[in-house]
């Protein structure tokens, strides 16, 4: 098992060592001959046959489907929806004439997201599994199948499998603009790219995540993530992998959100981490953070170069496109959350609780 970590201390950290590669990988293994970003042309015409798209998973999978659903919208102009399975199964909303439904899933076998392909292959409707693992029950049981290609996973929480999963959304989504005749107007596969290296990038500087975690993670029993549009979605996802390894209660929230009711948990020195890569909701964003600091938080911004950054900005991660920036947050959320673990002396790749693949309802 050793073996398999190699020089690593950890799963988690050799997992998101490994997602530029991933990235890489992924882009080649969905190029076409034309050297365009292609589905299989069955994949293509199911997506194009549906008249919306209802995404179903759970965990971290679920926030990878809320920056999906994003990317589908804005790049292929389809209405897409995102449901948390276990919801779904049982409080199935309207649907429309013609769904496609796309269930997420690293291992392909969690209960929650079987159950509903079980209720709406019964109902005659397409589906489409996107997972991390051939021959997998979700796998086997879907109509059409997207592979993530993002090697075995082993630490409980999800990291290269969440940015693999944006990666494949986004190969669906050029795949569905190109069908309906839309031009992009950028070239996915030279702005992913640009994305895996700022990744890299990233972990390169990964001491400068660990100095995060120490200076406002350390001794704090809970910590919010702010951020508006995509970056919201990040930091969803940036709560959860903090509270799964390192125990710190955590909220996502979307900044403009805060002053309705959460603010009232800002005391003297509760960390308030801010992502802020979009340009168009930059001042809003910091507005928050001006909030909450008046109100006594230890306020962290992450923002991007020559994009959104300003002086005094903690992090401030390389360009890249505005639709593949959670790539790019992905690292620091993660990292923020393996040291904040480390520092409280938790066991991050099996967490208290917790199991990397969920079989019962
Ligand atoms: C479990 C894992 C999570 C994961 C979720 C969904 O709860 O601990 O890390 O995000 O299941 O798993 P899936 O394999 O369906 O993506």
């Amino acid at each position: 098992k050793d073996m398999e970590k190699g020089t690593y201390p950890h799963y988690m950290i050799k997992e998101i060592d490994e997602q530029p590669a991933v990235i890489r990988r992924l882009l080649q293994n969905y190029t076409g001959k034309d050297g365009k970003l292609a589905t299989d042309t069955a994949i293509a015409e199911a997506l194009n046959a549906a008249d919306r798209l209802y995404i179903v998973a759970c965990g971290t999978s679920y926030h990878a489907g809320l920056v999906g659903k994003h990317l589908l919208e804005k790049i292929a102009g389809i209405p897409t929806e995102v449901h948390i399975s276990s919801e779904f199964s049982y409080n199935m909303p309207l649907l429309s004439k013609k769904p496609l439904f796309i269930f997420i899933s690293q291992s392909g076998e969690t209960a929650d997201s079987r159950a509903v392909l079980v209720k709406v292959k019964k109902l005659g409707y397409p589906t489409l599994t996107m997972t991390n693992v051939e021959g997998s029950t979700l796998y086997r049981e879907a109509d059409y199948k997207m592979l993530l290609y993002a090697g075995p996973e082993i630490a409980v929480a999800s990291t290269k499998a969440y940015t693999a999963m944006i990666a494949v959304f986004s190969v669906m989504a050029a795949t569905l603009a190109t069908a309906k005749g839309l031009t992009l107007g950028f070239d996915p596969v030279h702005e992913m790219s640009l994305a895996a290296l700022a990744m890299e990038q990233m972990i390169d500087e990964k001491a400068q995540l660990q100095e995060i975690a120490r200076d406002y993670l350390s001794i704090t029993r809970n910590a919010f993530y702010i951020g508006r549009g995509l970056d919201y979605y990040v930091c969803m996802e940036a709560a959860l992998k903090l509270k799964e390894v390192s125990y710190i209660q955590a909220e996502g929230f979307a900044g403009g959100e805060l002053k309705h009711g959460t603010i009232a948990l800002i005391e003297d020195g509760t960390p308030v981490l801010a992502f802020a890569t979009q340009e168009a909701v930059n001042d809003h964003i910091r507005g928050n953070v001006q909030e909450v600091a008046a109100r006594g938080a230890h306020t962290c911004v992450i923002s991007m170069k020559d994009v959104t950054d300003r002086p005094g900005d903690s992090i401030i991660l390389p360009k890249v496109h505005e639709y593949f920036t959670p790539l790019v947050c992905a690292v620091p959320l993660q990292l923020i959350a393996y040291y904040a673990a480390l520092q409280n002396e938790c066991d991050v790749d099996k967490p208290r609780n917790l199991a990397k693949s969920v079989t019962v309802e």
